[in-house]
C-alpha cells in the first residue's frame, strides 16, 4: 500500500501553511502601528492573505473528506495516532475558524472586505462595535490556540523525523518528480 500523501494534498498543506505563517506575524505587528495609510494598508494584505487561506482550507477540507490519509507505515501505538488525530481534527477546525472570525470582526467593526482590491465580499454582521471588540478577542484568542497546537503538530513532525527516523515527514515533503496525483 502507497504509504505517502498525494500531491494535490501535499501541496494543499504547504499552501495553507505558507498563508498562516505570512498572515500571523503580519496580522501582530500591524496590531500595534499607529493610525497611518501604512497601518490600513497592512490590513488590507491581511485579509486578502486571510480570506485566501479561508478558500484554500475549504478546498481542503472538502479534499480531505473524500480521501483517506494514507497508512502509517509503521504501527503507532494507539494513544499517539488518537492524539495525533485530535491535533489534526483541531487544526482543520482553526484554519477555517480564524480567517472566518477575521472577516466577522471586520464585518461588525463596520470595515468591508474587498479581496485583493477589485472583489468586494458581502459584510457577514451588520455594524455592532461591542461584538466587534469580542470578535477580536475571539481572532486573537483562536491564534494562541493554533501557535499551540502547531508546536505540538511540528514539534512530533520532528521527533518523528530525527529520534524515530521512521519517515512520516517524508510522507508530507514536497516532491518535484511526477508521482501520485
Ligand atoms: C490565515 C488566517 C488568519 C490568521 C492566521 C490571522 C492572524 C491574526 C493575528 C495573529 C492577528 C493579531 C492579533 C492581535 O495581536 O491582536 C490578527 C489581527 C487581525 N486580523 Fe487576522 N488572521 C487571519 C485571517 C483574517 C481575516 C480573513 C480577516 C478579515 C477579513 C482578518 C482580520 C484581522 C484584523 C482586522 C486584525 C487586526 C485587529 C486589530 O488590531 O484591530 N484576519 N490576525
Amino acid at each position: 500500500m502507497n504509504s505517502q500523501y498525494t500531491r494535490t494534498a501535499i501541496s494543499l498543506h504547504w499552501l495553507v501553511a505558507l498563508g498562516i505563517l505570512l498572515a500571523a506575524p503580519l496580522g501582530i505587528y500591524m496590531h500595534d502601528l499607529p493610525l497611518s495609510p501604512t497601518k490600513l494598508r497592512l490590513f488590507s494584505y491581511h485579509k486578502w492573505l486571510g480570506i485566501t487561506v479561508l478558500l484554500l482550507a475549504i478546498v481542503r477540507v472538502l479534499w480531505r473528506a473524500g480521501h483517506r490519509p494514507p497508512a502509517m507505515p509503521y504501527k503507532m501505538p494507539k494513544w499517539q495516532q488518537r492524539a495525533s488525530e485530535a491535533v489534526h481534527l483541531a487544526l482543520y477546525l482553526l484554519i477555517l475558524a480564524i480567517p472566518l472570525s477575521g472577516w466577522l470582526m471586520s464585518s461588525a467593526k463596520g470595515f468591508q472586505t474587498v479581496w485583493f482590491g477589485v472583489l468586494p465580499l458581502p459584510d457577514l454582521l451588520a455594524k455592532n462595535i461591542p461584538l466587534g471588540d469580542r470578535l477580536k478577542e475571539l481572532h486573537e484568542c483562536l491564534n494562541y490556540l493554533m501557535l499551540l497546537l502547531l508546536v505540538t503538530h511540528v514539534g512530533a513532525a520532528l521527533k518523528h523525523h530525527f529520534v524515530e527516523r521512521d519517515g512520516t515527514l517524508l510522507r508530507m515533503a514536497l516532491r518535484l518528480k511526477k508521482g501520485t496525483p
